[in-house]
């Protein structure tokens, strides 16, 4: 469903990631591993094209999706919930996930709101608050709802459980395996180990905007390899 093939992105002459190839196969879901500043959230933004690529190529369904807008690759059926929640503070829940369903049909956004509310209840209370409001696990479940919003076949995920409390750590990985199990793809990045390999199939570890690592998530338990890639080479 996607393939990377020999992406280098960056910021202006910058490059933070370089010759990066993988795939993911429909109904996977990857994660993206690596030290602060390895390129994991360039990679992913690159995808959703959020951070220009200076070489090689992304094919979504094997369609060469590297020069469309972010718009386009949204209506394509990739969504971004990016690192930060990046919410509409100012605006209330129910208007975010309005808004992230911008790229489908008025008619379709009652229904798809439904199934957002059935996949996090807890955001059913707080529809009509400001989102600057909800709390890090909330914000959390309202951007993964902001993301479904859009009717996504690609989940993009950056950072599923940074800052999270354990309670709703769980609430989102609980989530996030009822959409896999009912076909979605993902990819995400995350920074527990141990939580994340239960969830994926495949894993990629960057190191300094390279790859350092790829294999199934069985291989990378307890590898030496990808905690050492994993911690930044320092920490052995
Ligand atoms: N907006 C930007 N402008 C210039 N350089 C940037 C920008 N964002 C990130 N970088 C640089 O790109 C490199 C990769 O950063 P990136 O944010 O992709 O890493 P990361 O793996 O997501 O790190 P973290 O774990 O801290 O989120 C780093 O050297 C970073 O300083
Ligand atoms: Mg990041």
């Amino acid at each position: 469903m996607l393939e990377l093939k020999g992406l280098t992105c960056g910021y202006g002459r910058f490059v933070a990631v370089r010759d990066l190839s993988f795939t993911v196969r429909r109904g996977e879901a990857m994660a993206v591993l690596g030290a602060n500043g390895a390129g994991k959230t360039s990679t992913l933004m690159a995808i959703a094209g959020q951070v220009a690529v200076q070489s090689g190529a992304i094919l979504f369904d094997g369609e060469d999706i590297t020069a469309l807008s972010p718009m386009a690759r949204c209506a394509r059926g990739l969504a971004l919930a990016p690192e930060g929640r990046r919410l509409f503070r100012d605006l209330t829940v129910r208007e975010n996930l309005v808004v992230g369903g911008y790229v489908r049909a008025a008619r379709a956004t009652a229904a798809n709101m439904d199934k957002v509310l059935a996949l996090f209840p807890r955001l059913e209370e707080r529809l009509d608050n400001l989102a600057g409001s909800l709390s890090g696990g909330e914000q959390q479940m309202a951007a993964i709802g902001r993301a479904m919003m859009a009717e996504p076949r690609l989940l993009l995920i950056d950072e599923v459980s940074l800052g999270l409390m354990p309670k709703n750590v769980d609430i989102c990985y609980e989530a996030l395996d009822a959409l896999r199990r009912a076909g979605l793809t993902i990819v995400l990045i995350e920074q527990s180990l141990e939580r994340v390999l239960d969830m994926v199939d495949h894993v990629c570890v960057l190191e300094s905007g390279s790859l350092a690592w790829a294999g199934t998530a069985a291989d990378a338990r307890g590898n030496p390899d990808v905690i050492r890639a994993y911690m930044g080479g320092v920490h052995g």
